[in-house]
């Protein structure tokens, strides 16, 4: 891995989100493992699956957007992609593989990389439905400070996309994408879903 300069003044700008995104990328739980999928064999067996896709090849190809990215937030973050890490997004695809959801609610969806696995992982399913509620930060676009909560970093949307952009096209099908804050637009979400659940 090659440390360009703009990464090495992010980390030090954005040292407390970085340390606490790493400990979370280095140690996920034992015990989650364990409760949900009865051990890490399954969870690797069901791996498999992404490892045939390529999956990650598109998504890596996709991400070098944020290669020639430059520019800060109004909260002095670096921009980034602000993507789950890669560990993260499989405990995503396998936690729907065994659990096959009817019904999946996501908050930040962001570029859409945790979105897309989660959707794999429906489509291997054959069945449920995705919203994900995201309130964007478009590159370049101003923002007053206090728009954003003060650790979200610097996870931005290119100038020219939408929240989701990531996601392939073949797993559209099984998305609905909520704009607005969560705090304010997940109630109601609830709500209807709750709704249509007894109809
Ligand atoms: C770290 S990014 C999500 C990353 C994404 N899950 C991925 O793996 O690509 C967080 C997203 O949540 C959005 N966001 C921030 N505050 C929000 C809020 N109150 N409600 C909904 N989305 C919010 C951010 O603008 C950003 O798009």
């Amino acid at each position: 891995m090659v440390f360009r300069p703009k990464d090495t003044i992010s980390l030090a700008r954005n040292y407390p989100i970085h340390l606490r995104a790493l400990s979370k990328k280095l140690f996920p739980s034992r015990d989650f493992y364990k409760i949900i999928f009865d051990g890490k064999s399954v969870f690797n067996h069901i791996l498999n699956e992404i490892r045939e896709d390529n999956i990650n090849e598109y998504l890596e190809k996709e991400l070098e957007t944020f290669n020639r990215m430059r520019g800060r937030t109004v909260r002095g973050c670096s921009y980034s992609s602000g993507i789950v890490s890669r560990r993260q997004a499989y405990i995503l695809y396998a936690s729907v593989r065994i659990k096959k959801p009817n019904t999946v609610v996501e908050s930040g969806t962001g570029n859409g990389y945790s979105t897309a696995f989660i959707l794999k992982a429906l489509r291997t399913n054959n069945k449920g439905k995705l919203y994900s509620i995201d309130f964007p930060e478009i590159e370049g676009r101003h923002y007053a400070q206090d728009d954003f909560y003060k650790e979200k970093g610097g996870a931005v949307i290119p100038k020219g996309r939408s929240s989701g952009w990531l996601v392939p096209e073949y797993l559209h099908d099984r998305l609905k994408i909520v704009l607005g804050k969560s705090q304010d637009v997940l109630p109601k979400l609830l709500e209807e879903l709750k709704g249509s659940s007894k109809n």
